[in-house]
């Protein structure tokens, strides 16, 4: 049996944050993981181009929305890219064969009877392109999902039939208690449909920005809903409408969400399928939320974790491991440098790439790095059974979605590694003239690594290439079945040296939340504005005075070694004392370059710590596409001088 695995597909109104690097590592990981398995298995995520808040996200840059897609969507896939994910396809549903499929599945529904033309009035939210009745609006105005204002639009519109499917959804749920993951999910989303669901507005005649009514409908002024448009693209990737399809791959054995989005992919998307006479997926898996400060991370808040600067500053496979790791599924988890640095540390530093030193460097000494399995198990039978153990139960684990649980288990075989080494003492051992006992602990460790290493490789794919090519073997499926599940041990090698693969992280690499340091660039170029408008911002002019800006010189200015973002400036506010300011500006100033220049200082800001450094005060900077430039006065000014 095939698998398809799924990720949601990204709307295009601004660049990825860890939230969608997160769901994309999870459905990659478990792509790995089947492959890894043998199974054959087929790896989709993509963009979601149309709709309302696209085509004003597009006019706020002033781009044609053909050209603001092709940016944004070629960002995700760039990034997808330099991280290596092994996706199939990447769609975008401006891709005109998705729209063609789209357009034969709503002729499907059409002539089933599922689809009816009525009127349409209702409260709108642009932002979750969704309709709210009035009754869910909070203070009879408000988004209950985003809490931005909704609007109330009129229009003639076809309805898909929802209504009809709510007995068969119930059934299905009732059926499948694994159609969603965590099961505990699955409460919300039948109180909803037992709530009663209404049918389903599914084209608008507001905007143009969408996938065109099917030729045989004659009926131009509509065009598709942007959620019967995007969900599709599940079966549109394989080529559903065309004549060749090939849906072999269908139905998708795992699709991961966000819990944001569950309701439309466990209500909406299976009541969808049914219409077409189409098989439903076997899991619908919800994750939850990467917040910051409690608050979920998301495009139009701007509170978000660039997945590039983190991987940039801890490596890739380091942040796969710790989102992986950190939280449960199911559960949200706040994002810090703190806990991401403390399991580098502590769990692939120490635990794993330290057991792998010791190794090296014992069969260095004691056998010229010759590994030789043949007497681990006439010593180490103990600590094999407890590793296999361990190993039985990692499946279960993984086909449950329960990342954190089966990196957890995986780390008791390094447990038992390097509890074996302080047990059996192996240079005890050698003293004592018990060479073969040494030489065992030794070749047992190899064998945990080599073990240990294939299960890891779904989560750490590069990294763990590097063990296996230390041990002399090849991580993939005939290694996964002689060393997994046939519990058959290496044969004899000679182990190779390998450069440190976890170097210790002494401080925090990277400058500190965008909402304490407004001065440090952030990684998202075209960043794309709330849907607020600046009159819901205003400001007394007393606000504005609360913020005391003063004209500075910068007398000193140094690199911080280690940061690719940081100067350390010293800087003259008519004090009497510097200031030492540390700001996020290095790539686009060189420390000499400053020297004896005017800046604009925030001179009230609290103090905080970069990288262990003070900082006592924010440079005022402006930074678009091109780069960033410092504000300064166009006239020298005296030190100290008020700006306001
Ligand atoms: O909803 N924490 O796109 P989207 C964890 N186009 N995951 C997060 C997250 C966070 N803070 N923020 C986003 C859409 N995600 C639609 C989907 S599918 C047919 C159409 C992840 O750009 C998570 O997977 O808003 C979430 O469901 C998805 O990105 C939403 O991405
Ligand atoms: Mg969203």
């Amino acid at each position: 049996m095939s698998k398809y695995i799924t990720t949601p597909i990204y709307y295009v109104n601004g660049e990825a944050h860890i939230g969608h690097a997160y769901t994309t590592f999870i459905a990659d990981t478990m792509t790995r993981y089947e492959k890894l398995k043998g199974e054959d298995t087929y790896f989709l995520t993509g963009t979601d181009e149309h709709g309302q808040k696209i085509e004003e996200s597009a006019q706020k840059y002033g781009k044609p929305t053909q050209e603001f897609a092709d940016e944004i969507s070629a960002t995700f896939k760039n990034l997808w890219d330099e991280f290596e994910i092994s996706y199939d396809k990447f769609i975008r549903t401006t891709d005109s064969d998705h729209k063609k499929g789209v357009q034969k599945a709503f002729e499907v529904m059409y002539a089933k009877g599922d689809i009816y033309k009525d009127f349409y009035e209702g409260h709108y939210c642009v932002s979750c392109e969704t309709f709210f009745p009035e009754t869910q609006l909070v203070d009879g105005e408000f988004c209950p999902d985003c809490g931005r204002a909704t609007s109330i639009v009129k229009e003639e519109s076809y309805f898909f039939k929802l209504s009809k499917y709510e007995d068969a959804l119930l059934k299905h749920y009732a059926d499948n208690p694994d159609f969603i993951l965590p099961r505990s999910r699955a409460n919300e989303v039948i109180n909803f449909v037992k709530g009663g669901l209404r049918d389903l507005s599914v084209t608008r005649t507001s905007f143009t920005w969408g996938v065109k009514m099917p030729e045989s409908l004659n009926d131009d002024k509509h065009v598709m809903y942007v959620w019967l448009d995007a969900l599709m693209n599940y079966i549109t990737a394989l080529g559903y409408g065309k004549d060749d399809a090939n849906m072999k791959y269908w139905p998708a054995s795992t699709q991961f969400v966000g819990k944001d989005i569950l309701r439309f992919h466990a209500i909406y998307w299976p009541a969808f399928l049914m219409s077409l006479d189409l098989p439903l997926p076997e899991h619908i898996g919800a994750h939850g939320w990467w917040t910051r400060d409690g608050e979920k991370m998301s495009k139009s808040k701007g509170n978000v974790v660039s997945p590039r600067e983190v991987a940039d500053a801890y490596g890739v496979e380091n942040l796969r491991y710790f989102m992986l790791r950190e939280v449960p599924f199911g559960q949200d988890g706040d994002f810090s440098q703190r806990a991401l640095i403390d399991r580098i540390n502590s769990e692939l530093s120490n635990d794993l790439g330290n057991l792998l030193n010791r190794i090296i460097g014992m069969s260095g000494k004691y056998s010229d790095f010759e590994i030789d399995s043949v007497d681990v198990l006439k010593y180490h039978k103990k600590e094999l059974d407890a590793m296999d153990e361990a190993l039985s139960n990692l499946d279960d684990f993984m086909q449950n979605m329960q990342t954190h649980r089966y990196l957890e288990e995986l780390w008791k075989l390094f447990a038992i590694g390097n509890k074996a080494i302080e047990e059996y003492a192996p240079w005890v051992k050698m003293k004592e003239n018990k060479r073969d006992e040494a030489l065992a602990t030794v070749a047992l460790v190899a064998n945990i690594l080599a073990k240990a290493s294939i299960m890891l490789s779904p989560v750490m794919p590069k990294t763990t290439n590097i063990i296996a090519d230390a041990l002399n073997f090849t991580i993939d499926n005939s290694s996964y079945k002689e060393l997994v599940l046939e519990k058959k041990l290496l044969k004899l090698f000679n182990i190779k040296s390998v450069p440190p693969l976890f170097p210790r992280v002494e401080e925090p690499l990277m400058t500190e939340a965008p909402a304490a340091q407004p001065n440090a660039p952030k990684n998202t170029a075209p960043e794309v504005k709330d849907d607020k408008k600046e009159e819901d911002n205003l400001i007394e002019i007393g606000q504005f005075f609360e913020t005391s800006l003063k004209v500075g010189i910068v007398v000193e200015a140094e690199e911080v070694p280690k940061s690719k973002k940081l100067l350390k400036l010293q800087v003259d506010l008519g004090e009497g004392i510097n200031r030492q300011v540390v700001a996020g500006i290095k790539e686009f100033y060189c420390a000499e370059s400053l020297l004896n220049t005017q800046v604009c200082v925030v001179a009230n800001l609290k103090p905080a710590k970069l990288m262990g450094m003070m900082s006592e005060g924010m440079l005022l900077a402006a930074k678009d596409e091109d780069g960033l430039c410092l504000i300064r006065p166009e006239k020298p000014k005296k030190v100290g001088t008020p700006i306001g």
